[in-house]
């Protein structure tokens, strides 16, 4: 879709949305309106509340008007929202060429509104159908000719097109980040992970190395090739950086990303009725992946490592064993409960492998880990778990504004019995159905050393969720826009 900037429209026009806050909808923007559509309609704009996502569509003699209700005092994402949900819902009626007015808003941040709507527009073209033997129709908003005007009063629209292009460059990282997500187990491996993002660093400018299943074995990554050993699939240890040249003094932000391709439980074997979504299981890794394509793509200013250990974890005669002792990057020996808490076993080997060779300043894990985070805030927040104010602070603040939500729950020590192990150094599962997501947590921070800045984001309910674009449950790049805005607002001290 390309976008260009208008400020005397013409007459008419095919298709024109005009977005509207709810407390801003007075006599003069209505009449102003009306004169665009060429026709009143003292009626129906009575009835047009601005409710978030209302649409309000009129055949008008100048073209089709579309009125997007934003809701009262929208913010970023609930523009987002709302034009997200209006691509996908009025894909039959659009054509390729579509205007948008931002005459009529007077939002302080109204640059951020375009990039936002740009971002809904571009992402509610997603399809989902990627293995239907017959293509459902394209999006109008995405064949080759789609083109974007927008009206403004804005003379200098320099500002404008780069908000624009940022909600077009991230849209694309999102989808391909869906399709990385909602491809099923058996089109993705580790090792497609890893050729993904070699191929996005090759293209985008970032550094990627991917370490094998021998070169793990020799790097002593004992966690991640315990879970691998009932796989057919051989693990991969995937190793990113990005940071723009001449940036090297900012401070190092580490990402860390569980990346478990398909989580059948192994021996201690999930119930069938909701395995399929363990295809997920690998939407920490996307988050990252999706962090550093985009970081990449819009040359921000951020110095990134990442770190995304994949693996499956299967069933087979060699698997790892419930009671099954094993050692770590760490040093430290783990006693296995139970194998379907494989999820923490190889974070904690990407969480000690990223502080002992890059010690970043800040380090942030991102997996989904648990069924009690989900348990807990159902489909509408992460669980955060941070060792510093400052940066839990920060995570929920970029979380609020873009809508990826995330809320803190404790770490205390008083959870620490859950993870201790009269054989190992620490076992894996407190056997327990109680506060799940924090003895994980717990367990995570066994493999931190005394690393002072480390937030983990049990992202179990939010990366694979209700969507627009299914049905059924789908992927929601969850993560990508909260890091590249917390990327934008950590301000170390
Ligand atoms: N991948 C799952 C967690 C999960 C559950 C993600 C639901 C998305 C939706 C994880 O590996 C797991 O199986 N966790 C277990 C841990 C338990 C055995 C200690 C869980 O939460 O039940
Ligand atoms: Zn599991
Ligand atoms: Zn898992």
């Amino acid at each position: 879709m390309t976008i260009s900037f208008i400020t005397a429209p013409g007459a008419t026009f095919d298709n024109l949305v005009v977005p509207l806050a709810a407390d801003q909808i007075d006599d003069a923007v209505l009449r102003a309106i009306e004169t665009t559509a060429g026709q009143a309609f003292p009626l129906l704009m009575k009835d047009f509340k601005a409710e978030p996502g209302e649409v309000f569509m009129q055949y008008t003699p100048n073209g089709r008007l579309f009125l997007l209700g934003l809701g009262k005092q929208p913010g970023f994402s609930d523009v987002l929202r709302a034009f997200r949900s209006f691509s996908f819902k009025y894909k039959q009626k659009l054509t390729s060429r579509l205007h948008l007015s931002l005459l009529h808003c007077h939002a302080d941040d109204y640059v951020q509104w375009l990039e936002a709507a740009v971002n809904g527009l571009s992402v509610g073209t997603y399809q989902v159908g990627k293995y239907k033997s017959e293509n459902s129709n394209e999006h109008p908003l995405e064949t080759p000719g789609a083109h974007l005007s927008v009206w403004t009063n804005d003379a200098d629209t320099a500002p404008l097109a780069k908000a624009a292009d940022r909600g077009l460059q991230i849209a694309d990282t999102q989808m391909r980040i869906f399709d990385l997500v909602n491809a099923p187990g058996n089109k993705k491996s580790p090792a497609s992970l890893a050729a993904w993002a070699v191929e996005s660093g090759n293209k985008y400018g970032y550094r990627v190395a991917v370490y094998d299943k021998e070169q793990i074995t020799d790097m002593g990554l004992e966690a991640l090739l315990a879970v691998n050993r009932g796989s057919e699939d051989p693990a991969y240890f995937i190793v990113m950086e990005y940071g723009p040249k001449g940036e090297r003094h900012l401070p190092l932000i580490g990402l860390v990303g569980k990346g478990v391709t398909f989580d059948t439980g192994g021996l201690s074997i999930k119930p069938s009725a909701n395995m399929h979504y363990m295809k997920s299981d690998m939407g920490g890794a996307a988050a990252v992946f999706g962090a550093f394509e985009a970081a990449a793509r819009l040359q921000l200013p951020v110095h990134l490592v990442g770190v995304v250990p994949s693996t499956d974890n299967s069933v087979d005669a060699l698997s790892l064993k419930p009671g099954d002792v094993i050692g770590s990057y760490s040093g430290k020996t783990i006693e296995v409960i139970d194998t379907d808490a494989e999820g923490r076993l190889i974070l904690a080997d990407g969480l000690a492998y990223i502080i002992r060779n890059y010690n970043p300043q800040v380090v942030i894990d991102l997996a989904t880990l648990t069924g009690s985070a989900v348990r807990t805030f159902g489909y509408h927040a992460g669980a955060l778990f941070a060792n510093s104010d400052a940066l839990a602070e920060t995570l929920t603040k970029a979380g609020d504004q873009t809508g990826e939500r995330l809320w803190r729950l404790p770490i205390w020590d008083a959870y620490k019995d859950d993870i201790k192990s009269d054989i190992a150094d620490v076992r894996n599962f407190s056997g327990k159905p109680t506060a799940g997501a924090i003895a994980a947590a717990k367990f995570l921070e066994a493999f931190i050393g005394d690393h002072p800045n480390w937030a983990h984001l049990d992202i179990a309910g939010v990366a694979y969720n209700d969507t627009e674009y299914a049905s059924q449950k789908a992927a929601t790049a969850f993560g990508i826009r909260l890091l590249l805005r917390f990327f934008e607002i950590w301000n170390p001290k």
